[in-house]
This record gives structure tokens, sequence and C-alpha cells, in this order.
């Protein structure tokens, strides 16, 4: 009996990529993240949505410690997140993010930009870096612009691009902070589609979106915050359909039927 659950427990521990426990950050008198307990397992996609200000950036952030948190638990495949120096550096490259501003290195090119990462944090020597860089963007379909700035691609080619220089690092999960709210419409899609891709090859990720196509269509679940706490979650269809909560309730009516 007591074999049997230690069994389990240990099959659980090994599914799990991404933990918080009783996570809270404050800024000032703001709570901004209130016991916020969420657990992704490897290869789960999940998306977050809610009202500005709801602590999804914050959330995000304080997985790959851009914030550090004032109690509670944090871990990345099992260890605790490290607090400063080498150790950092390697958890902010298992940890790939891709923000709403490109934040591409705008004195390198394109492939200098997914090459450095590898060489500087994962010692990878300069012929593999720039083959992996090669491939990966053309995987996101910017192999032709290897070679120029980034001020001379459009937004959903850069944005593709900051996906690629995450992805060079190996990261165990992506996270993604609203990266298409800054594109035109029309470059909307091809980022997604990159993302799409992504998932259906089984990344970790954790979207901050409003793209609810994109939910809908690639989150195994979808977490809903408000006020700094995790109101609801419930895979895509469910809470789309039939949310529990009035703030998803009004949530969705606000951004459905606009
Ligand atoms: N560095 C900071 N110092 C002080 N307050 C902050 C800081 N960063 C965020 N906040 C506040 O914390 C709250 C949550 O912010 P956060 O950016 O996490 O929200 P969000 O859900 O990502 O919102 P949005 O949808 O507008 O991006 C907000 O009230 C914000 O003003
Ligand atoms: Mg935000």
């Amino acid at each position: 009996m007591t074999e049997v659950s230690v069994a389990k427990d240990a099959v659980a521990a090994t599914d799990d990529l991404v933990v918080l426990k009783s996570v809270n950050k404050h800024f000032g008198a703001l709570h901004v993240l209130q016991d916020i307990d969420l657990t992704i397992a490897k290869g789960e996609v999940v998306v977050v949505i809610g009202p500005s200000g709801s602590g999804k950036s914050t959330l995000c952030r304080t997985i790959n410690r851009l914030e550090t948190i004032d109690s509670g638990d944090i871990t990345i495949d099992g260890k605790p997140l490290p607090a400063e120096g080498k150790a950092l550096a390697r958890l902010r490259a298992d940890v790939g993010m891709v923000f709403q501003s490109f934040n591409l290195f705008a004195h390198k090119t394109v492939l200098e930009n997914v090459m450095l990462g590898q060489i500087k944090v994962r010692k990878t020597d300069k012929a593999k870096a720039e083959e992996k860089a090669r491939a990966l963007l053309d995987r996101v379909g910017v192999g032709t612009q290897a070679d120029k700035y980034p001020a001379q691609l459009s937004g959903g080619q850069q944005q593709r691009v900051a996906i690629a220089r995450a992805l060079a690092m190996d990261p165990k999960v992506m996270l993604f902070d609203e990266p298409t709210s800054a594109l035109d419409p029309e470059m909307i899609n091809e980022v997604l589609e990159v993302m799409q891709q992504l998932a259906r090859d089984g990344m970790t990720m954790i979207v901050v979106t409003h793209e609810m196509g994109f939910a809908r269509s690639a989150a195994n679940r979808v977490v809903f915050m408000a006020d700094g706490r995790i109101v609801e979650e419930a895979v895509p269809d469910q809470f789309f359909s039939n949310p529990r909560s009035d703030r998803a309730k009004d949530f969705l009516s606000k951004i459905l039927h606009h």
C-alpha cells in the first residue's frame, strides 16, 4: 500500500515541470500575487488570461526570477530557482521568455542574436551555434533574414527571431507575455502559427495572451487571474462555454463582444 503511493508520487513529481506553491508578492502596499498555486506538467500549454493589472506579467516574471517573491516556493524541474550568478543565467536559459517588445540586440544581426546566448551561457562552439541558429531561423520562417539587423525586419519577423533566440537555449519551458499585442494585425498570425507548431511539438508553454482563438486551439488549460489571484482554471472548452465565476463571465463578455 505504502509502496504504491510512493511510486505514484515519484511519477507525479517527474511530470511536473513548473510548480508554484503559495506564492505571494507585493509591490509596496499592493498584494500583486496572492497565494498562487500553479503546477504545469511537461508538455502542457497553459494560457493565462485576466484583466489588466491582475498580475499576469508579474507571475511570468517570477518564474524566471526577473521578480523575486516574498513567500512561497517556485521550482523548475524539481529545483528551486537559483538566486544569482551563473546558476541564475542558466535558469534564464532554461526558462525562455518572449515579451511584447521584441528585445533583440539592435547592434547585432539576426543570426548573431540567435547565436549569442548559446556561446555565452551554453558554451556552444561558434560553428555549432551558427548551424543551430540557422536551422531555428528557418524553422520560424526567417532564414533569409539572418544577416539583417532587427530594425530592418517587420515586427512579426522580429518576434519570430525572439522566439528562435529563446529556443536556441533548449529551454525546458517557454513563457510568452502578450507576444502579439504590439504587432499589426496582419503579423499576428505568423507569430501564433509558430507558437502553435511549438505547442504541437510538445514544448511546455505558459502564454499570456488575448488571442482567444489560440487559447481554444492550443491550450490544455486556461488560467484566469483577477486581482492577483487565480480565480478559475479549466480546459478551454469548459472555460469559454461555461465560466463559473462572475469575474470570468464579466471578462469574457468584454473581450469576446468587441
Ligand atoms: N515594478 C513594479 N512596481 C510597482 N508596481 C508594479 C510593478 N510592476 C507591476 N506593478 C503593478 O502590479 C499590478 C500587476 O501588474 P502586472 O503587470 O503583473 O499585470 P498584468 O496582468 O500583466 O496587466 P496587463 O494586462 O496590463 O499587462 C499592477 O497594478 C501594476 O501596476
Ligand atoms: Mg502584463
